[in-house]
C-alpha cells in the first residue's frame, strides 16, 4: 500500500521547484538595498545597456543629497538567468563616483535580489591622500513593489 503524504510531497516539490529555479532575474524596476537607498533602473537594451537613478540613504560628505544618474550594463548573454552586471554612479551632489558590481539572483522563495560590491572614489585635493580616498563596501538590493492604487 503506497503512503499518500511523500507521494504528494514529491508531487507538490516537482511542481513548485521547476518554476523557481526558471524564474528569470531582471534589473529592471524599482530596488532598496540594506542602507535604505532607492535606485530606478530603466529598460536593459539589446546590448545589456541600461540608465537609471539612485538616491542615496547616506554619504560621507556633508552635502544635501540629492538624487544622482546612474549608467550600466548587464552581461549580454541571454542564457543566463542571473546574469551579471555592472553600473556607474554620477554623484550629483558631491565629487565622488560609486561603481557597483553584482549579480541578479533569484533567491529560494522566488525573490529577485541584487548582490553587490561597491567602490566609492571620493576627491582629494592632495595626491598625498590617495591612500584615504577610497572606500569599498557591500550592498544588497531587494525589489520594490508597485504601489498599488
Ligand atoms: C558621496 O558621499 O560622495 C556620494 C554618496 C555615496 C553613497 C554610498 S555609495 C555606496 C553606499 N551605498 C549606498 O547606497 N550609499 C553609499
Amino acid at each position: 500500500m503506497v503512503q499518500a503524504t511523500p507521494v504528494l510531497l514529491v508531487l507538490s516539490l516537482a511542481l513548485v521547484a521547476p518554476g523557481l529555479s526558471t524564474r528569470k532575474c531582471v534589473l529592471t524596476g524599482r530596488w532598496r538595498n540594506d542602507l535604505g537607498s532607492n535606485m530606478t533602473i530603466e529598460a536593459v537594451n539589446a546590448k545589456g545597456d541600461f540608465s537609471g537613478s539612485y538616491h542615496t540613504a547616506v554619504t560621507a560628505t556633508t552635502n544635501e543629497i540629492k538624487v544622482s544618474p546612474l549608467q550600466g550594463s548587464q552581461h549580454h548573454t541571454n542564457q543566463n538567468r542571473q546574469p551579471t552586471f555592472g553600473f556607474t554612479v554620477n554623484w550629483s551632489f558631491s565629487d565622488s563616483v560609486t561603481v557597483f558590481t553584482g549579480q541578479c539572483f533569484v533567491d529560494e522563495k522566488g525573490r529577485e535580489v541584487l548582490k553587490t560590491m561597491w567602490l566609492l572614489r571620493s576627491s582629494v585635493g592632495n595626491i598625498m591622500d590617495d591612500w584615504k580616498a577610497t572606500r569599498v563596501g557591500t550592498n544588497v538590493f531587494t525589489r520594490l513593489q508597485p504601489q498599488k492604487e
